[in-house]
């Protein structure tokens, strides 16, 4: 209960009861009151739809009270029919008779400039790298051109690849698999717990269009590395340069490609 809201009510209905208010004013009075402590009364808010049906409910409780008895319907209808036909007050009927429709206008104006949906920023998954050099453990690399030094060895020497594919290999299981997966497919054990989830490396929209040099730089600077546009959440990615060596950061990027049977995308020949 929120009681700088409640107590100043309670002592509102006490002073009518020591002016001796009319029926008419307490059942005003009463309406407002459920309606304030409904409203604002709570700690926890209560859902306007509840609110309204509640305030549904009061009304009709109210009003079955004024009507069920005839001296309780005059008194009612005594300072009503008061203010429409007294001269003297020709002034409140005119407020009051201009008052309600503006409130009511006034509501549905607030209510209907009111922006439908939250507030809603999209999150670019994969942002421009840096167009600057970056440097991992104090060697410099250019992003735009850079390649993995060991993708030839594919064709070079395919048995000293596989060393370096099965060291990835390694890298992988011991350190990513816990949120990108057994399987590579964003599903590891701690991957209900971050948001963004981590990155399925399946997915045809992920590491098979992006090139080596992205992902080292991904890997190497994470989530803290990722420019204003990767937000607004909080990426769990970690910075990798922390942990891994650079050799070890592109053997891992061979064990991606290699498990899933994608290719990185070429860098482009005006990069070069
Ligand atoms: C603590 C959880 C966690 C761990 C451990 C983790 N990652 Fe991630 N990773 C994420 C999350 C979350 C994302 C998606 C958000 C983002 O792009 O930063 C991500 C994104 C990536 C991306 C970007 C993919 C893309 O499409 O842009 C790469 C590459 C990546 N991770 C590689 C790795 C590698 C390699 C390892 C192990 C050395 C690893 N991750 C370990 C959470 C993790």
């Amino acid at each position: 209960m929120n009681l700088l809201v409640v107590l100043p009510i309670l002592v509102a209905l006490g002073a009518l009861r020591l002016l001796k208010a009319g029926l008419l004013a307490w059942m005003i009075a009463l309406w407002m009151a459920i309606y304030l402590t409904l409203r604002y009364g709570f700690a926890v808010p209560i859902p306007a739809s509840v609110i309204t049906l509640y305030m549904g409910i009061t009304t009709m409780a109210l009003a079955t009270y004024v009507l069920s008895s005839r001296e309780r319907f005059a008194s009612c209808s005594r300072p009503l029919i008061a203010l429409v036909v007294e001269r003297r007050l020709r002034t409140l009927l005119i407020v009051v008779v201009l008052g309600l429709p503006l409130l009511v206008a006034a509501r549905i104006y607030t209510n209907m400039s009111q922006p439908l949906q939250p507030p809603s920023f999209a999150r670019t998954v994969h942002p421009a790298p840096p167009s600057e050099p970056i440097t991992v453990r104090g060697q410099t690399f250019d992003l735009n051109a850079v390649e993995n030094p060991f993708r030839n060895l594919e064709k070079s020497d395919p048995s000293q690849f596989r060393v370096h594919v099965e060291n990835g290999r390694r890298v992988y299981y011991q350190n990513c698999v816990y949120c990108h997966g057994d399987n590579v497919q964003g599903d590891g054990l701690f991957a209900h717990g971050v948001n963004p989830i981590p990155t399925n490396f399946r997915d045809s929209g992920t590491i098979a269009m992006l090139q080596e040099g992205f992902l080292f730089w991904r890997i190497a600077k994470g989530g803290p590395g990722m420019p204003g546009e990767g937000g607004p959440w909080e990426s769990a990615m970690p910075a990798w340069e922390n942990f891994l060596t650079v050799d070890e950061m592109w053997d891992v990027i061979l064990f991606l490609y290699d498990h899933t049977g994608q290719r990185p995308r070429e860098v482009e020949e005006h990069a070069k």
